[in-house]
């Protein structure tokens, strides 16, 4: 079974959990992109839900399937997040932001009663960091708040690669008017202190470690799903 299949097998067990009457917020990146698909076509067949995305990609590919957006000041508290994630460890811990929303990734997690991960079984690991942490951060004063980057890493003793993301020749820019140092640790052994660090710095707008976040995770694989519940 390729990725794709497996995208699609672990959307449509989510659209499952999905009650009419929910406030729903969306989350970004393929997999949560299989999931719009899905619910779509849900919506079309009767199940009543308004959801907030959690990027501007997300947001016109929801209006091209038909399902109705609110904004996060319109619902501030919402039922239940769905979301993809880069990496999830055996403490329900992530990181996110391949995509670049991490930001409001973050924000509508936090203001969900719930929030449901949804993914291949290949982003299950023992421990975080294999794959670059995204930290979003200000345009300005840049190349201090990467070097106070690298002094809050090594002060967790962390080090490894801190890369500017670019399209092409040019930054990144998130949807926040951010942008985004990809930062290649390895292994994150204390990923509580290494976010405590990066949130001390003032250039730093948020970084993609999503910790007490999770409440399910749903991995698909070839033998089948596993649904693992934070209890
Ligand atoms: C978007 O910013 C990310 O957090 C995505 O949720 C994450 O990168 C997973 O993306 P895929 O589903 O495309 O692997």
């Amino acid at each position: 079974m390729d990725a794709q299949a497996l995208k699609q097998r672990v959307a449509k067990e989510a659209v499952g959990r999905v009650e009419s009457g929910m406030r729903l917020g969306i989350g970004s990146g393929s997999t949560a992109e299989a999931f719009v698909r899905v619910l779509g076509e849900r919506i079309t067949g009767g199940l009543r839900i308004v959801g907030v995305p959690t990027s501007e990609r997300t947001a016109a590919l929801c209006r091209d399937c038909g399902v109705p957006l609110a904004t996060l000041e319109d619902l501030p508290e919402l039922d239940l997040t769905i979301d993809g994630t880069d990496e999830v460890d055996p403490a329900f811990r992530l990181i996110k932001g391949g995509g670049g929303a991490l930001l409001r990734e973050k924000i509508v997690a936090a203001a969900s009663a719930r929030m449901l991960v949804i993914a291949d079984a290949s982003k299950k690991v023992a421990t975080l960091g294999a794959f670059p942490l995204p930290i979003e951060v200000n345009g300005f004063g840049i190349v201090s708040t990467l070097l106070a980057v690298e002094r809050a890493a090594a002060l967790v003793g962390l080090s490894g690669e801190l890369r500017l993301r670019k399209t092409g020749d040019d930054p990144f820019i998130t949807d926040g008017g951010h942008l985004i140092i990809d930062a290649s640790f390895g292994r994150i052994p204390d990923p509580e202190a290494l976010s405590a660090a990066l949130h001390a710095i003032p250039g730093v707008v948020e970084h993609g470690l999503f910790l007490g976040l999770a409440s399910t995770v749903i991995l698909a694989g070839t033998d089948g799903i596993e649904v693992l519940d934070a209890g």
